[in-house]
């Protein structure tokens, strides 16, 4: 399976929202084979999109979740909250959090902690900056993120974990990863992964790429085996172009058939 995850970021209130959510769901139609859709609307936006997409395969996500269950925290969402309305995955530490919002590697690991006790399933971004990219020390930063990421978490048999690698110098730039660059960190994300994680399910963990990815490169990047997806920011909200991303996930599966 191939999944695609439009994350709209602060760029649409509800009603474009509604109308988006309806316009990714019409991009299904007609389709033999689909990917697995994940679309991340503002917190605001998450009850009117859950009611357009209610009856379809898509899947709601927020942007973002407080590592705590309730109490004195104004301005902050909870996991059960997003529960409540009909949420199923989460973004954690998406670059625009940790460096715009000081979120920390701590402060990562305990929304993955919570997010998986109250069965959120966790989308873990990761990668490095274009200084870390041009020192050549990119490998060990995302190692290090992984590590304090996950450290002390256990997989239950039916929870699934989403890496998302995106590189911060790939992010709303238009300069994507290449294919070669992906494929070199996706490997040896899934190496990392089975260290921490013997003898888990292949289907529990996926990394996905996320960076400036279009209808152009979406079709490159997804035939790979070892982008098992991508997670789209400034495309998902041009539903032409989310559109083309979704029927090149919908290619390369057709022809995996
Ligand atoms: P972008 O954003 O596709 O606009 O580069 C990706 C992301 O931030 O998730």
């Amino acid at each position: 399976m191939k999944t695609v995850i439009g994350n709209w970021k602060m760029n649409v209130g509800v009603r474009e929202s509604i109308a988006l959510a309806r316009g990714t769901l019409l991009t299904l139609r007609g389709r033999k084979v689909v990917p697995n859709l994940i679309i991340c609307p503002s917190f605001i936006a998450l009850s009117e999109v859950r009611k357009v997409i209610a009856r379809s395969s898509v899947s709601l996500c927020a942007q973002n979740m407080s590592w705590e269950d309730k109490g004195a925290f104004t301005g902050e969402i909870s996991s059960r909250m997003l529960d409540e309305v009909g949420v199923t995955h989460v973004l954690i530490g998406h670059s625009e959090r940790r460096g715009l919002f000081s979120e920390t590697d701590e402060i990562v690991n305990r929304k993955l902690k919570k997010a998986l006790e109250n069965n959120l399933t966790p989308i873990v971004c990761i990668g490095e900056s274009v200084e870390h990219r041009e020192e050549g020390g990119y490998l060990e930063i995302i190692k290090n993120q992984i590590a304090s990421a996950l450290g002390g978490i256990r997989l239950r048999s039916s929870a699934k974990l989403f890496i998302a690698y995106e590189p911060i110098w790939a992010i709303g730039t238009g300069k994507n990863a290449d294919v070669a660059q992906v494929i070199e960190v996706h490997e040896f994300i899934k190496t990392v992964l089975s260290d921490i994680f013997p003898g888990i399910k292949e289907d529990q963990l996926n990394v996905l790429y996320g960076g400036s990815v279009n209808g152009d490169n979406a079709y490159a990047l997804l035939r790979e085996k070892s982008i098992d997806g991508v997670l789209v920011g400034g495309a998902s909200v041009k539903i032409n172009q989310f559109k083309d991303v979704i029927e090149a996930a919908s290619e390369v599966l057709e022809a995996q058939e």
